[in-house]
């Protein structure tokens, strides 16, 4: 297979670093991103038509601040700086970066100088930005000019179209720069000429390439958690690899309704995996008897989790690789980048296959988001409603019983979360993700006459794009008096029902 030829992105460390690669994607562009220390050789492997150094949390001027090799700039190729990578740029070429007097960060109007041609061809002479910087260029080194600032940052904006070098120091990539798609378009197509014709299909393609590289004629361990993720990475690598790959589902006891019976349908009709179905519930339930705490929760089901599958591979016999459908937000909230905080443990993230002896990991969703996921799997062949249903934690409905968990709190949560599913499927409302909790609260009520004394169950309904961050969706009223009204009048247990209006942050999506 012929390498694609596209965009490759240096990275400093940014946190925005993938979202400059999922940018680049949209516009239809092939984007790979490297550390900003791959040798030149490396880089030039990658064939690029144009070089994006992305932002990051250092200074230019710290000892030891990440750089790049200089060649970087003298490969014939557009090279495009964002707030770091500008500011890096300035710095090898000779130009001067200082503090700045006043720090600027979120939207900041920027006067665009320079919207004849080039970098800012056709954006308007102000434009709204995101900007998120301390230090800044307040000398332009040779051969750059100014192409836009603001008030507080002289040099917001720098191109040399002799030697195609362009920074910035705001952010592009993020959706409130109004005109940061433009922004990138301009740079990417009209500047280094890169073609758009990057597609799910040649993701996929080039994906399963690399995963049959990878395995070699080695046999693959996958573990289906009954969510999208672990669904599309499972079709991924049957494509790739057919019956080699072994996938084991375990159920443990906090699956939604109906949801076991899809997965073994799935992938036994569509996707004919060797599939190994394990009922672990009984042993979840024991291990988490009078547990309370959320990370102690997640902790004991991951370590079940371990422990399952140790059992189960060894009964199967050896496997060589061990997959699992890791995405973009996983990786970073799991604080496996640099400098990123631990929010919650997720158990589909971590030392499994070290322990358990496979040679390799093999996460081929590891750089997309869910979105993009969900474009995958479809591309695949995997079922709509399967794919286009809303995420699913690792840890299932234990992690939406607050405090201790029993097989009938459970029941209350599966029985309610069917409820929320039918009804605001059936409305035709959109949202990304609708559930309900069993809040740890129980309430007097009455019904029938009878004094009552149950649990209340929260619904939890949000829009958002890549679940990192998430707004709250607005359901009718009528919808969620439908939803009220079945919950009290089917779930036994519960007497009252709350809607959840916390944004994320800084509530997170789930409330364990
Ligand atoms: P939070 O609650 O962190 O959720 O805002 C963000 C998204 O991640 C899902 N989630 C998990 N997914 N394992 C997973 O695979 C987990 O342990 C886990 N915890 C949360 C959550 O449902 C939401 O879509």
């Amino acid at each position: 297979m012929t390498q694609p030829r596209g965009i490759l992105i240096l990275d400093f460390g940014g946190q925005y670093t993938q979202l400059i690669a999922r940018r680049v994607r949209e516009c239809g562009v092939y984007s790979a991103v490297l550390p900003c220390s791959a040798s030149i050789d490396c880089i030039r492997q990658e064939q690029p038509l144009g070089i994006i150094l992305s932002g990051g949390p250092a200074s230019v001027l710290d000892e030891g601040a990440p750089t790049v090799d200089l060649e970087v700039f003298s490969l014939g190729v557009p090279v495009l700086g964002i707030c770091y990578g500008m500011q890096l740029m300035a710095h090898v070429h000779g130009g001067v970066i200082e503090r700045g007097l006043q720090r600027e960060y979120g939207r900041t109007l920027v006067s665009m100088d320079e919207t004849g041609s080039g970098l800012l061809q056709g954006m308007k002479s102000e434009s709204t930005c995101w900007m998120s910087h301390t230090w800044q260029v307040t000398k332009l080194p040779a051969g750059f000019e100014t192409v836009a600032h603001t008030p507080n940052c002289p040099v917001a904006a720098m191109s040399d179209p002799s030697r195609q070098l362009y920074g910035v120091q705001f952010h592009p990539e993020v959706t409130h720069s109004e005109e940061g798609t433009k922004l990138l378009q301009n740079f990417l197509l009209n500047i280094c000429h890169a073609p758009a014709d990057w597609t799910m299909e040649a993701y996929a393609e080039r994906t399963i390439a690399r995963i049959r590289q990878q395995v070699g004629d080695g046999t693959v361990l996958l573990g289906l958690s009954g969510g999208v993720d672990s669904a599309v990475a499972a079709a991924l690598l049957y494509r790739a690899i057919g019956k080699r790959l072994t996938c084991v589902y375990v159920d443990h006891g906090f699956m939604r309704s109906g949801e076991s019976e899809q997965v073994i349908d799935v992938f036994t009709k569509t996707f004919p995996v060797e599939l190994k179905t394990v009922d672990a519930s009984d042993r979840f339930f024991a291990a988490l008897r009078g547990v309370t705490e959320p990370e102690m929760k997640r902790k004991i089901i991951g370590r079940e989790f371990v422990e399952v599958f140790r059992q189960v591979s060894s009964d199967l016999g050896k496997r060589d690789h061990f997959a699992q459908g890791t995405i973009y937000p996983d990786v970073i909230e799991s604080g496996s980048i640099k400098g990123s905080a631990v929010i919650k443990s997720h158990h589909n993230v971590g030392g499994l296959p070290g322990e358990l002896g496979f040679t390799s990991l093999v996460e081929p969703l590891r750089m997309l988001f869910k979105d993009e996921v969900r474009k995958l799997g479809l591309k695949l062949g995997l079922p709509e409603n399967l794919v286009c249903r809303q995420p699913f934690p690792g840890p299932g409905l234990a992690i939406r019983v607050i405090g201790e968990l029993t097989p009938e709190k459970v029941q209350i949560v599966r029985d309610s979360d069917r409820i929320v599913r039918e009804e605001i499927e059936a409305a035709g409302v959109k949202a990304s993700q609708y559930f309900t909790v069993l809040t740890g609260a129980k309430s007097v009520g009455v019904m029938g006459d009878e004094r009552t004394y149950a649990y209340a169950v929260a619904i939890r309904a949000v829009t958002t794009d890549d679940f990192m961050t998430a707004d709250v969706a607005r359901l009718p009223w009528e919808l969620i008096d439908r939803i009220s009204a079945r919950i009290i009048g089917e779930v036994s247990g519960c007497n009252r029902v709350l809607y959840d209006v916390t944004t994320k942050p800084p509530a997170s999506i789930e409330w364990e």
